[in-house]
């Protein structure tokens, strides 16, 4: 995916322009002004990354915009979209839509977004309440995916809920950035649904990152959208005997979580993995990988983790019925830690290296052979919305000092949202084919 580009580029792009122009005129035309001109500029824009971590996405026209004070709100909707989706691209639900690859590219600014607020969803994750804690402006919850060769179906949750889940089990596994995607998933829904109460969990258990696994159902459609906390997938279990003392636990890594067989009946299975397969939350925690029943004491993680896939893959493909369960595997999820002392590390500051080699790991063993997982390729797309973390709204601003910010989680509404969308777009896309 290439830039962000808002959606009124042109009539944005000569409106700042102007302002650009007045600003000129203001100014004495002298070289040493201009040059003091860029200076400010450069200041004001280094002010903005300095004190608001939220703004890393934008372009600098939209910074330029910010600081001019040219609203960009109502990019008029009606008059742009049209344009926009009308744009001589295929829809991806058309004939000829199908070989387009919706996970590559842009965010375009939409005013029709969010698809709906953090207050009238219940199932938002207090950490993730960004514009209720003091987020100051919502201009992250304003992108939409666009691929660069179609346009996505709008997401309808009446259409999801009524054709495509209803009377079904859907399923996310993984950490908590599957339980961020999956409150999403249960937002995005809930919106078709007057009555809240008949969404509820079913064993009466709130929404908190202490509960492993939260089934929740939408009455009215007989339909179960479950998560499980299973950070790594595979099993999390005792060491073997014997194992020298610093082995506090064992990573099975040619072995499915056993709550994997609770997956197995779903009709639509998403799973995810990547955030704790770091030194900090393995080997320095004292979690070594297993196979078979030996510890494999040296094994490196980036080997065990493409091992916890091949599992994932193997396990796909020959303990679920194809025709029942279709299973999404959603690529990593980038996060985006800054220095926050070093302005210029800061603008483009996150763990790279750990992106791309889980990113192509997971890409090259979907790849080597036949396999029946389908891949929910957000990684792409997301590492350019470095804006939607909740940073330090992830708290409440008057209780909590400033120190504690999340770049790895996403804002609700915000990024998963889209995940969601696509997710919609290839369902939907299935079913339609089906004959
Ligand atoms: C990400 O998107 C860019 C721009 O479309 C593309 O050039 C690049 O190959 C993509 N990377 C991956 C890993 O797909
Ligand atoms: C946005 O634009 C549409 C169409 O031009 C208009 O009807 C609507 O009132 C505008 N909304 C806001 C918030 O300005
Ligand atoms: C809302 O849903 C709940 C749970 O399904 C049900 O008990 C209640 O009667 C419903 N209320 C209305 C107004 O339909
Ligand atoms: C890992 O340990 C085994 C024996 O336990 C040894 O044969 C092997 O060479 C070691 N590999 C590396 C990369 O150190
Ligand atoms: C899946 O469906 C196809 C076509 O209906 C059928 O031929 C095949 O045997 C089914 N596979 C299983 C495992 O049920």
């Amino acid at each position: 995916m290439g830039n962000i580009t808002t959606v009124s580029e042109g009539s944005k792009k000569s409106d700042i322009q102007l302002k650009k122009f007045k600003l000129f005129n203001f100014l004495v035309p002298s070289l040493a002004s201009l040059a003091l001109f860029f200076v400010t500029l450069l200041f004001i824009g280094s002010f903005f990354y300095l004190n608001d971590s939220e703004t890393g996405i934008k372009t600098s026209t939209t910074n330029l915009a910010r600081w001019s004070n040219i609203e960009i709100t109502n990019g008029s909707s009606s008059s742009v979209r049209p344009s926009v989706r009308g744009n001589g691209r295929v829809g991806f639900l058309e004939e000829g839509g199908g070989e387009c690859d919706i996970f590559d590219g842009n965010w375009v600014w939409d005013e029709n977004y969010p698809l709906y607020k953090s207050q009238d969803c219940p199932f938002v994750d207090e950490g993730f309440r960004c514009s209720e804690h003091g987020r100051p402006n919502n201009f992250y919850t304003k992108w939409r995916c666009q691929p660069k060769d179609c346009n996505l179906p709008r997401f309808d949750a009446g259409t999801m809920l009524e054709k495509l889940i209803r009377n079904k089990r859907v399923v996310f596994a993984g950490d908590s950035i599957a339980r961020n995607h999956w409150e999403s998933l249960l937002c995005v829904l809930s919106v078709a649904v007057s009555n809240k109460s008949s969404i509820y969990e079913v064993n009466g258990n709130p929404i908190t990152k202490h509960k492993g696994h939260l089934v929740f159902k939408f009455d009215d459609f007989n339909c179960i959208i479950e998560y499980f906390r299973s950070p790594f997938l595979v099993v999390q279990g005792r060491p073997p005997p014997r194992s020298p003392p610093r082995v506090r636990f064992s990573l099975r890594v040619d072995q499915m979580s056993w709550a994997s067989r609770l997956w197995r009946d779903a009709d639509i299975v998403i799973l995810s993995s990547g955030h704790w397969w770091t030194y900090h939350k393995t080997l320095r925690a004292g979690g070594y990988f297993q196979e078979g029943n030996k510890l494999k004491m040296n094994m490196s993680i980036k080997t065990a983790y493409q091992r916890s896939i091949e599992t994932m893959v193997n396990w796909v493909n020959t303990q679920l019925d194809a025709n029942k369960t279709r299973v999404f595997f959603r690529t990593y999820s980038p996060s985006h830690f800054r220095l926050t002392t070093t302005l210029l590390l800061s603008l483009s500051f996150y763990s790279l290296e750990n992106l791309i080699y889980k990113l192509s790991l997971v890409m090259e063993v979907l790849s080597q052979r036949p396999n029946k997982v389908d891949v929910l390729s957000v990684t792409n797309m997301t590492t350019r919305r470095k804006d939607g973390h909740p940073s330090i709204y992830n708290v409440r601003q008057e209780n909590e000092p400033l120190h504690h910010q999340d770049c790895s989680h996403w804002c609700l509404p915000g990024v998963p949202d889209s995940w969601n969308e696509l997710l919609y777009a290839l369902l939907l896309k299935r079913e339609l084919s089906k004959p």
